[in-house]
């Protein structure tokens, strides 16, 4: 070609004519680039051209070192001229990048692979216990149960007292409460537990009903690797005529063999609002013959259940001489531990993703 004489001696001269030869070349150079670049189909053809018109050792280089055998006074134009076909066939070649071949990764002049996978984005996912509770509902919903919300800032009446647990009741010892101070006269706690929305729930809906409550609740509780003082709890109540204990241990003997599919015994218990009050308690799967967290006994506690009393009922304006239900309350947290083996309650507050991401 042409240019390749610019390194002869003749260069070194100068006149004119030279300097004309090395803009004639430029201006050929540009020319011919741009036909070639007009060919580009595939990223080995853009990689070849690129390296054959702009790379460390092309055509465009090599003219440009010509440029220190040039008189002074030329070198402006000329270096105009160089400036000028570099930026044409860049953005040509720019352009035939991104039209020709679409986009593919700019990793400089050596490399273009685009079978690359491409950049991954980070979505959010569900808290494992939001997608357990969802779970919980569709269990229940199965079951003919509906799901109802209520207030996690609880005045103390619908939190103890229209649950059989007046001031004076012994009781309310059990549940360590959060006070809150408000302007309005009634008292006001963070609700320790789900029950008072049994209340709200036949207060709205009379009877028969057929209800799950998941919500937070919240108690002034010694955190350690049980218990937390903020947790969630799911209630159920059902109230409706001739229901009876049966009821109760079908409903949840049918639910642990759903979600979990583990041994449960039933225990007496004590709860102001039921009578008889239960407690189920689940096999401990942590361990086989004892461990810290069922302190030895292989069984945890899992579930506060019973039958509804008659004074809750009254509180809720239901005819307890025509209708008798069963409650219950359990804390998902705990059963979504014994599910995945999961052996610190904190772990799901701790916002570690390498703890959330597994499930
Ligand atoms: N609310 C009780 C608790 O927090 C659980 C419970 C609910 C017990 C319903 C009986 C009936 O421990």
């Amino acid at each position: 070609m042409g240019w390749v004489s610019l390194s002869y001696p003749a260069t070194r001269i100068t006149h004119i004519s030279v300097n004309m030869d090395i803009k004639e070349e430029l201006i050929k150079l540009k020319k011919d680039a741009l036909e070639d670049v007009k060919k580009i189909v595939d990223p080995d053809a853009y990689k070849e051209l690129y390296a054959k018109y702009l790379g460390r050792k092309g055509e465009l280089a090599r003219l440009a070192k010509g440029m220190k055998n040039i008189a002074e006074s030329e070198r402006p134009s000329v270096g105009i001229l160089v400036n000028d076909v570099k930026m044409a066939l860049e953005s040509a070649l720019e352009d035939a990048k991104n039209t020709i071949l679409g986009s593919f990764p700019d990793t400089g002049d050596s490399v273009f692979d685009i079978t690359l996978p491409g950049n991954k984005v980070n979505v959010g996912g569900l808290h494992p216990i939001t997608s357990f509770i969802w779970e919980i509902e569709d269990t229940f919903r199965e079951l003919g149960f509906g799901v109802v919300d209520g207030p996690e800032v609880e005045s103390e009446w619908y939190n103890f007292d229209a649950l059989n647990a007046p001031s004076w009741h012994p009781s309310r010892d059990m549940q360590d409460t959060f006070h809150v101070k408000t302007d309005k006269e009634e008292k006001m706690v963070m609700r320790t537990q789900t029950s008072p929305v049994q209340i709200r729930a036949m207060e709205t809906y009379g009877a028969p009903i057929k209800i799950i409550v998941p919500g937070r609740v919240y108690r002034n509780e010694e955190m350690d690797a049980r218990h937390e003082a903020t947790f969630w709890q799911v209630e159920g109540l059902v109230v409706d005529k001739g229901i009876s204990i049966s009821h109760l241990l079908g409903t949840m003997n049918y639910f642990i063999d759903r979600i979990l599919g583990a041994k449960t015994r039933w225990r007496p218990g004590y709860f102001p609002f039921v009578e008889p009050g239960l407690e189920m308690d689940i096999e401990c799967l942590l361990c086989s013959d004892g461990c810290r967290v069922c302190k030895g006994t292989g069984w945890l506690e899992f579930m506060g259940a019973g039958m509804v009393h008659p004074n809750v009922l009254k509180s809720a304006g239901v005819d307890s001489n025509v209708y008798s239900g069963f409650a219950f309350g359990f804390g998902p947290e705990r059963l979504h531990m014994l599910k995945y083996g999961v052996n610190d309650v904190r772990l799901y507050k701790s916002g570690d993703l390498r703890f959330l991401e597994q499930f």
